[in-house]
């Protein structure tokens, strides 16, 4: 593990940490607990709350809250749930140069209403609670759940993703979680270069979370739809997805590196503690859960096709061939489409 000298941090940033595992590096903001920014969650006005009535009618997002993890919801197609855009002057504070990049950091706690922000996250506060406001309208639950915070800001070069990645969902409960836990939702934002998801039955019926990538065969019925299904949020339009939402980073396309902030806001019951070596640690929580290393490298599942488009099933951190990449090497995007 090394730090970083403290010239260079954001003010409320102690320290910066970094580790790695299997090829992979990690970035871990140590925070300073001074001076926390509190949010506690607002009633929406008469007006607010019955637009978010009328976009939530019908959703599936919002149907499957708080219910038990079913593989069997991916035959549903479905899409995130618009909660409208940051203003023009959210925006400004939310794409601030100079954050802190930080991974999976509980800021809300079950039993506890508020968000607990170090003071290094200010310019987070305006979409937070913009999100804990939607979460307690939504979700009569929401006491039940801890919310933990993603923050990645950084240039994106031309041709490359922000943060490459297969089709996929966020909050997959494969073999591990067993008995299956209530479902995973999230909220995200980015300032450009929103998130795509693919709005289309997934059929996995014939998978077994034992053996196979269930990441790499989502992959593989987006490309057999040549990516017809694809549907992108607006630049700033916060959205709430749940764990049954395929979804993709896209490429940086404008022949330009792209600066890029993006925030995402998961809430996961009780139970599902983040306990992976490399997510953050929020010093305004007394907790001390023994972080681990994981990742899904290592549970050797395989593809459930044989044979077909290599691209589609090997990790980007592969070669075609299976086979670790150089490295600096461009990582391996799948081919959704046809050329
Ligand atoms: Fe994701």
């Amino acid at each position: 593990m090394t730090t970083s000298p403290s010239e260079a941090l954001p003010e409320g940033v102690l320290r910066v940490e970094t580790l790695g595992y299997r090829g992979k590096r990690y970035e871990l903001p140590i925070f300073d607990a001074a001076s926390p920014v509190v949010l506690t969650p607002q009633p929406l006005s008469g007006e607010a709350k019955e637009a978010l009535r009328v976009t939530s009618a019908g959703s599936l997002v919002v149907r499957d809250l708080h219910t038990v993890f079913d593989a069997r919801h991916f035959a549903e197609a479905r899409r995130p749930l618009s909660l409208g855009c940051l203003s023009a002057d959210e925006l400004r504070v939310f794409a601030r140069p100079g954050a802190v990049r930080l991974l999976d950091m509980p800021i809300k706690m079950p039993d506890l209403a508020e968000v607990r922000l170090p003071r290094a996250l200010s310019q987070f506060a305006g979409a937070i609670q913009r999100v804990l406001d939607a979460e307690v309208q939504l979700n009569p639950h929401h006491a039940d759940y801890h919310a933990y915070l993603t923050i990645d800001q950084r240039w994106v070069a031309p041709g490359t993703l922000h943060r490459e990645a297969p089709c996929h969902v966020d909050g997959f409960q494969g073999a591990r979680w067993n008995p299956k836990c209530r479902t995973n939702h999230s909220y995200t934002v980015s300032d450009v270069l929103p998130t795509a998801y693919y709005v289309q039955p997934f059929h996995l019926e014939a998978l077994d979370e034992r053996l196979h990538d269930f990441f790499w065969e989502m992959n593989a019925q987006v490309a057999d739809t040549n990516e017809a299904h694809r549907w992108q949020p607006q630049d700033a339009e916060l959205t709430m997805m749940d764990c049954y939402c395929v979804h993709r980073g896209v490429e940086n396309q404008t022949g330009a590196p792209v600066f890029r902030t993006w925030l995402r806001l998961s809430f996961e019951e009780r139970r599902r503690i983040f306990d992976r070596l490399g997510n953050a640690h929020n010093p305004l929580f007394d907790y001390d859960w023994p972080m681990v290393d994981r990742d899904i490298e290592q549970l050797g599942l395989r593809a459930f096709r044989e044979g077909g488009d290599p691209s589609l099933s090997v990790f980007p951190w592969q070669g075609l061939d299976g086979k670790p990449l150089p490295p600096g090497a461009p990582k391996t995007s799948p081919r959704l489409r046809r050329a």
